[in-house]
């Protein structure tokens, strides 16, 4: 899990822009009910988990992930939640401990998705939710850099082939597979400015996430094509503008 330790300051300027709104949706779309107790699973540094102790109350809400760095960074973003060190493949809470079990940008990630998303119905009483980037097509961002590294490089690390679980068919299919009923999956679509090209551009400069990865695997000169070819693709902005990202939702009834 290396690629995701580089530092809280790096993945919010990384994805981690668009991960207010993405929660804000999220959580909307998730059917919470006052009382409900929710877990996030893979809470990262603690987005949706601080949403969620909006929407419930601190109290109610309890997160886990395995990477230590974020660990601390989501217990003091939310520190009267339940934060604790763990994979969704064997997840450390009760069965039925949870109403809604939550995870955002996650799935995709897991060593064993089947194995982790039956693990989160195990813990939930009423629903799970999850949603996934659609690196293949309108998570605008990381679409710009890969089409621009493809464009260079034919065998780059594209994240919208890589990656599982990024349609809504797959994703259906998943929870499905795990029991869930009553499957339905929808678009969640967010915005995030920039103050100008570079501000898009350095956060991939830190190593962060499969393309930030990329990036750092590559030579000085590559790397200034891949500058290059990124801003050309962006229509070579001048100032601040803003981009569209679209995540897949899924929810499913225990
Ligand atoms: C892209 S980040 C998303 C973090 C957070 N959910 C958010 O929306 O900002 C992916 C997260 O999944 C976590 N992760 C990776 N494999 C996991 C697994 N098997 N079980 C639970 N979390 C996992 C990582 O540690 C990381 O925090």
């Amino acid at each position: 899990m290396g690629h995701f330790t580089a530092g809280r300051e790096a993945y919010a300027r990384h994805v981690g822009r668009y991960g207010g709104a993405l929660s804000a949706a999220h959580a909307d779309a998730a059917g919470l009910a006052a009382g409900d107790r929710a877990l996030d699973v893979g809470c990262g540094p603690g987005g949706l988990l601080a949403e969620l102790a909006r929407r419930l109350g601190a109290a109610q809400v309890a997160g886990v992930d395995p990477t230590e760095p974020f660990v601390g960074t989501a217990r003091a973003a939310v520190p009267a939640a339940d934060v604790r060190r763990g994979s969704a493949e064997r997840l450390p809470f009760d069965a039925g401990a949870f109403d809604v079990v939550l995870s955002q940008l996650v799935v995709n990630f897991m060593d064993d998705a089947e194995a982790g998303v039956a693990e989160m119905r195990r813990v939930a009483r009423r629903a799970v939710t999850s949603c996934v980037w659609d690196y293949a097509g309108e998570m605008t961002m990381l679409r710009g850099f890969w089409d621009a590294a493809l464009e260079l490089d034919p065998d780059a690390p594209d994240e919208g082939r890589t990656m599982r679980f990024c349609t809504p068919r797959e994703l259906a299919a998943l929870w499905e597979t795990a029991g869930l009923r009553e499957v339905r999956t929808d678009a969640l679509v967010v915005e995030a400015g920039y103050a100008d090209f570079e501000d898009y551009w350095s956060p991939f400069l830190s190593g962060l996430g499969p393309s930030g990865a990329y990036c750092a695997s590559l030579g000085d000169d590559a790397r200034a094509a891949l500058r290059d070819a990124c801003l050309a693709r962006l229509g070579s902005p001048s100032g601040p503008f803003t981009l569209s990202a679209r995540a897949w939702f899924v929810r499913g009834a225990v």
